[in-house]
């Protein structure tokens, strides 16, 4: 549809001035046609300022989501090649988890601009507003033991925090195991489901969804308001969702078909926060206090606790103490 191929046209360019003339002939209609257009998209909700005699511009306060930008910027092989954006879901993990195995093809990816039934770990929601985030599920077929399935969280992890930095200039941190934040607020949370095959003892499918939230246009329940932040608070520009998303699955491809445990190691220990700080641990259901010590080469935790004994956890949640 012209329509969609102007919007593509607008969002690549947000904030500058595209000339009605450049857009007819690149897809060759005539200037009327793209006025008409621009008009339904003004109809639906985008905000494009018309320029007398120079031309358009899509207001660069709100990033609008676009396939054809996405994949614009998409350097990989396989991860988001089979892509889906979608307006609103309940939650990209959900959908992903329940299409039937026929379609489960190795790097597909749900992108939605809001979902209305966001899940996070432990039975927790996470809160996905429209227009205020990166929202996506990767569908894997990893040739894994069940034992290292972790590993894909560590790897959405490091990519998330380099794909922020590269999108938006900010540094951000991991908090184990699977939380990204930048100055106590949460910026990012990663949820991994899978399915284990009993036959093989490895892992069938998985899907790793991410949350990353740019920009609050709404006010945040109660509850979450000192926790939750956005990637916008730290930048003076509207962070592009579309290239933070292909920056994310460029890294996580680059990661994820390397495997090098090792750099994944050092990358995911110097980000991690809270090492040798007093702590609290909770690994389902009691809370204990400690000092995080360190982090294993298998991603898990050592905690001394209170008493004095140091023990593993390769599950659970951290929080600072005081
Ligand atoms: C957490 O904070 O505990 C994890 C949050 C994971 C949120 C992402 S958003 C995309 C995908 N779909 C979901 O329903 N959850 C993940």
């Amino acid at each position: 549809m012209k329509r969609d191929e102007i919007l593509d046209i607008l969002i690549e360019n947000a904030g500058n001035t595209v000339s009605g003339g450049f857009m007819a002939n690149r897809l060759g209609i005539s200037r009327n046609s793209v006025w008409k257009n621009i008009n339904a998209l003004k109809k639906d909700g985008y905000i494009i300022e018309s320029l007398n005699n120079r031309g358009y511009v899509l207001s660069d306060k709100v990033s609008y989501l676009s396939k054809k930008v996405i994949e614009k910027n998409l350097d990989t092989s396989f991860i988001g090649r089979n892509l889906e954006v979608t307006d609103s879901v309940d939650s990209t993990n959900t959908r992903l988890k329940n299409i039937p195995d026929s379609e489960r093809q190795d790097g597909m990816v749900l992108v939605s601009d809001m979902q209305t039934g966001g899940r996070g770990r432990l039975g927790r929601s996470f809160v996905s507003p429209m227009f205020s985030g990166c929202y996506l599920s990767v569908m894997l077929r990893p040739r894994l033991p069940v034992s290292e399935l972790n590993l894909i969280t560590v790897i959405a992890a490091v990519a998330a925090v380099k794909a922020v930095k590269e999108v938006s200039g900010t540094d951000c941190s991991i908090k184990w195991v699977n939380d990204i934040m930048k100055d106590d607020r949460k910026i990012a949370g990663i949820l991994t489901e899978g399915l284990m095959s009993v036959e093989t003892g490895h892992v069938d499918w998985v899907v790793m969804g991410i949350g990353i939230n740019t920009k609050r246009y709404e006010k945040l329940p109660e509850e979450l308001k000192d926790i939750v932040g956005y990637l916008g608070d730290f930048a003076d520009f509207t962070v592009d969702r579309n290239r933070l998303i292909a920056a994310f699955l460029n890294e996580f491809e680059h990661l994820y078909s390397h495997m090098n445990r090792d750099e994944l190691y050092s990358f995911y220990r110097n980000n991690m926060l809270y090492m040798g700080e007093k702590i609290r641990f909770t690994d389902g259901g009691s809370e204990r206090n400690g000092i995080l010590k360190d982090l294993e080469k298998d991603f898990s935790l050592i905690i001394r606790d209170d008493s004095g004994k140091e023990r593993k956890y390769s599950s659970g949640e951290i929080s600072i103490r005081g």
